[in-house]
């Protein structure tokens, strides 16, 4: 049910075309208090058609307006407020939650087009980083998004699996490795090795060329090489894949950097053939001086090919097998140029399609105001952040309800829900402070805060001893339960704008706030009295668990039914 066409249907009825249903439509706006009514139409609007003042515009409208299924209409100086009938309102949203259930929300803007989504993405024998966890999460919650809203996301995670450093990594291994000791602990020691490889170059130089000739020797297909150089990413894959599953992600795809090292040659004959290749100081550039950016470095002068080349060759990949309407690349905001870079490079070679092409940037995670950097040795593990955040939770659920039964679960889906929502409730752009304690919070704008509304209304539903609820008369009108009904009426609306600006934080945001109307309705309202609404009563607080495990499900987040 749409009340704000229904809105603009009254009003254009009344002012009979001088302004016509779809530019009322656009005018009508959401007041700020819910005195103010449901909906409001500023008369200014109409002031230029009808050479009158608007307070008396809405004064003479408010008089000509049908309105039969309005619980009143009223002029408030140039507005024209508009309150819903609370009843009508109530039945027809409950009934469509309840009905739909989990597909309530469900819309189709994407007619089923392919949305690749390259996400996570983090370079293998290296620690994944809290900035690689955002990409996770937001990538995610905005490939939940699209398949709720029929579009077919494809996770990919374009892991950093080739490079040179893997040449200095085969070189470290053969000087000081063990394989038992890779085996027990893959990334930390490969990463130690790592390490001290760039500690003793400083003094011994040659090791570079042992690793430049490691390096090689992979690219030639050598079989020492690639068995070592596939052993290592698949030893660092088991450990990511480890925190994937803790998170309850899965990708459709891992082909990385190196999948693409076969589809290299075509892209720079094609940026040869297209004539856009330039000589530099001996390596091979694009001129990229009318899009006012740097120039892009496709092949390096020891023949070598860059980032860019792969993510030219992987854009192409992509067309190609996906034949995609949109194709999104969530990474951190200090990429923008270089996604400004590949989408003018594949515009020069003709594609249209790169204007199809999206970065999704996102904002820094700092810890006590500083940014996170291997080098000043402020690494955060994010094991160890989903673990300590695992404890935090089980401490506070020993606290709150020591006999719950499945403990150990759901102190993993609090904990790790808490650091999944903190992140996403950040509109993606803005940096922030990760403090654990904070995160982890059963009160405040958390995910336990929200988690714990959803277990409440399970609660409620139990006490209650229903189990379905079928269609039926839902009339509610009490005042107290409006603000949560309208919310409840918001939910595809708010679905529609998360998933157009790519925020997720739009649908966090929302959680928060039905789960606090929720709240106060729950604290002034005796909600399991006898009395003629009790069944709509219990049919909103149903309703209200729908939706918001539905929401913590589009953000990645599990909903406990007790905790
Ligand atoms: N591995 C890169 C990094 O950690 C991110 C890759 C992003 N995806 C891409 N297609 N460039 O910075």
């Amino acid at each position: 049910m749409d009340y704000k066409q229904k809105v603009a249907t009254a009003i254009s009825v009344a002012v009979d075309g001088s302004l016509n249903e779809k530019d009322i439509f656009y005018k009508i706006e959401v007041p700020k208090a819910l005195n103010l009514g449901d909906y409001a139409f500023p008369a200014f609007a109409l002031a230029k058609y009808l050479h009158k003042a608007p307070q008396i515009i809405a004064t003479e409208l408010v008089e000509k307006i049908d309105k039969k299924g309005f619980e009143k209409v009223e002029a408030v100086g140039p507005y024209i407020n508009f309150f819903l009938d609370k009843k009508d309102y109530s039945n027809n949203i409950l009934n469509e939650v309840l009905n739909e259930q989990d597909n309530f929300g469900s819309q189709d803007l994407g007619k089923s087009n392919n949305v690749p989504i390259d996400m996570s993405s983090p370079n293998i024998a290296k620690p994944m980083s809290m900035g690689h966890l955002r990409s996770t999460v937001i990538g995610n919650a905005i490939a939940n998004l699209l398949a709720k809203t029929n579009y077919v996301p494809v996770k990919i995670n374009h892991l950093g699996d080739w490079g040179t450093q893997f040449g200095k990594l085969m070189c470290a291994y053969k000087m000081w490795g063990s394989e038992e000791e890779v085996k027990k602990d893959p990334i930390a020691t490969l990463l130690k090795y790592y390490v001290r490889f760039h500690e003793e170059d400083v003094d011994k130089p040659e090791l570079d060329d042992d690793a430049r000739e490691w390096f090689k020797r992979l690219e030639d297909g050598d079989k020492e090489a690639t068995q070592l150089w596939k052993w290592f990413r698949s030893e660092s894959l088991k450990e990511f894949i480890q925190i994937y599953d803790e998170l309850g992600i899965k990708f459709d795809s891992y082909n990385g950097e190196a999948f693409y090292n076969d589809k290299m040659d075509e892209i720079v004959e094609l940026l040869e053939q297209k004539n856009l290749l330039k000589e530099s100081n001996g390596a091979q550039i694009v001129d990229l001086s009318k899009y006012d950016l740097n120039p892009a470095l496709i092949k390096r002068s020891d023949g070598a090919t860059l980032y860019i080349t792969r993510d030219l060759a992987a854009a192409l990949y992509r067309k190609r097998t996906y034949n995609f309407t949109q194709s999104l690349y969530v990474v951190g905001n200090e990429q923008t140029n270089h996604f400004k870079q590949l989408k003018a490079v594949l515009k020069e070679m003709g594609y249209d399609w790169s204007d199809d092409i999206h970065h999704i940037p996102f904002g820094l995670i700092t810890s006590g105001g500083k940014k996170l950097s291997t080098r000043a040795g402020r690494v955060i593990l994010l094991q160890d952040v989903l673990n300590d955040a695992i404890s935090l939770a089980s401490k506070q659920i020993d606290e709150k309800n020591p006999s719950l039964a499945n403990k150990k679960q759901v102190a993993h889906d609090v904990g790790v829900g808490a650091v999944v929502f903190h992140d996403l409730k950040n509109e993606r752009l803005n940096n922030f402070d990760f403090d654990l304690e904070e995160v982890v919070r059963f009160e405040g704008e958390t995910g336990p805060y929200v988690q714990y509304a959803h277990a409440r209304a399970m609660s409620i539903l139990r006490k209650a001893g229903v189990s379905e609820l079928g269609t039926a008369s839902y009339e509610l009108d009490d005042n107290q339960a409006w603000e949560t009904l309208r919310l409840l009426g918001d939910f595809p609306n708010t679905i529609e704008r998360a998933v157009v600006e790519y925020e997720p934080s739009v649908i966090a945001k929302y959680a928060i706030h039905l789960a606090k109307a929720f709240n106060k309705y729950y604290a002034h309202s005796k909600i399991l009295k006898a009395d003629k609404q009790k069944a709509a009563r219990i049919a909103l607080v149903a309703s209200v668990a729908v939706v918001l495990k539905e929401a913590l499900r589009l953000l990645g987040v599990a909903a406990p039914d007790e905790m």
